[in-house]
């Protein structure tokens, strides 16, 4: 196994972080919440690219956890975490305790406007993305990174940070990566291993509905006759649908023509107890 420097506080993250900085070395950042897949591992391979050294980090954040979410069901997988870390040759694993991160008495959160309030994840967890950029501000504060890795996977998150970043002038770039996919589309996803086998199969079809949409539009079909279509898809096949929308794909604003784009869809679903997002650019 490569050297992988483990750090749980603040302090002892900052320390290995000057070694690095002493040596004029640019910082990446991978903030993830563990249970790592191919997905998170294409991250740290893009920060590899645009950064000398590599931390990622590991926090399961209550804060972005409703009551209602299990917080607790989360899937914890650090010894196989730091395995793949390793292979992909991060520097620095960062994985705090809930007590490092929150201190008693702790007392800030960071709300951001725009794409937080754009009326997709956030009408079904109000209190998200409140939680996650939060707990974002203070992974950059604390590592001092100067380039951050997030995953299209979750494009509202991702338009959040930027947003966030942008807004509070954060010394850090903020870098998108591609959805990483299985063979048959579905993106991957630490909640894939709840499917049953038949759901599993059935997921995909998430995917397949979001491209038929996509090509729709960009065959010059209207944008609501080609949602209508796909969010009929995805209830027939037994999904409960929480959103298929089309949006502005950088301010996440309501789009009704194409020609006004770039266009992102993006959709949200129940399967079983499974609750599944994805998107893709449709023009
Ligand atoms: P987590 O769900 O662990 O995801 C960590 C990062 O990996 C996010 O940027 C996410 O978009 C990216 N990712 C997940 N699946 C991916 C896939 N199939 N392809 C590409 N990237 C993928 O997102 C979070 O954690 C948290 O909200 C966090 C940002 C760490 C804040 O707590």
């Amino acid at each position: 196994m490569a050297d992988i420097i483990i750090t749980r506080t603040v302090s002892d993250l900052r320390h290995a972080v000057r070694k690095f900085r002493d040596e004029g070395d640019r910082i990446g950042l991978v903030p993830t919440m563990g249970a790592l897949h191919d997905g998170h591992i294409a991250l740290v391979r893009e920060a590899r690219k645009r950064a000398a050294r590599v931390i990622a980090t590991i926090f399961v954040n209550p804060a972005q956890f409703s009551p209602a979410e299990d917080l607790a069901k989360y899937p914890r997988t650090e010894e196989a975490d730091l395995a793949r870390l390793s292979a992909a040759r991060a520097d620095i694993l960062f994985a705090p305790t809930v007590g490092e991160m929150y201190p008693q008495g702790f007392a800030t959160t960071i709300s951001v406007g725009g794409p937080a309030a754009a009326g997709l994840e956030d009408r079904f967890r109000p209190t998200h993305f409140a939680g996650v950029a939060t707990v974002v501000a203070k992974l950059f504060m604390q590592s001092g990174a100067d380039v951050a890795m997030f995953g299209e996977k979750d494009y509202q998150q991702l338009m959040v940070v930027a947003q966030m970043a942008r807004d509070l002038d954060l010394p850090v770039e903020i870098a998108a990566v591609a959805t990483q996919r299985e063979e048959d589309g579905l993106a991957m996803s630490s909640r894939n291993r709840f499917l049953s086998p038949e759901h599993r199969a059935l997921a995909p079809l998430l995917h397949r509905t979001l491209r038929k949409a996509a090509d729709d539009i960009a065959g010059g079909a209207g944008i609501e006759a080609a949602l209508a279509e796909g969010r009929a898809a995805i209830e027939q096949a037994g999904f409960a649908l929480d959103y298929l929308e089309a949006r502005h794909a950088a301010s996440l604003a309501p789009i009704a023509d194409p020609a006004a784009g770039p266009v992102r869809l993006l959709v949200a679903a129940k399967i079983g107890q499974t609750r599944l997002i994805d998107n893709i650019a449709a023009t």
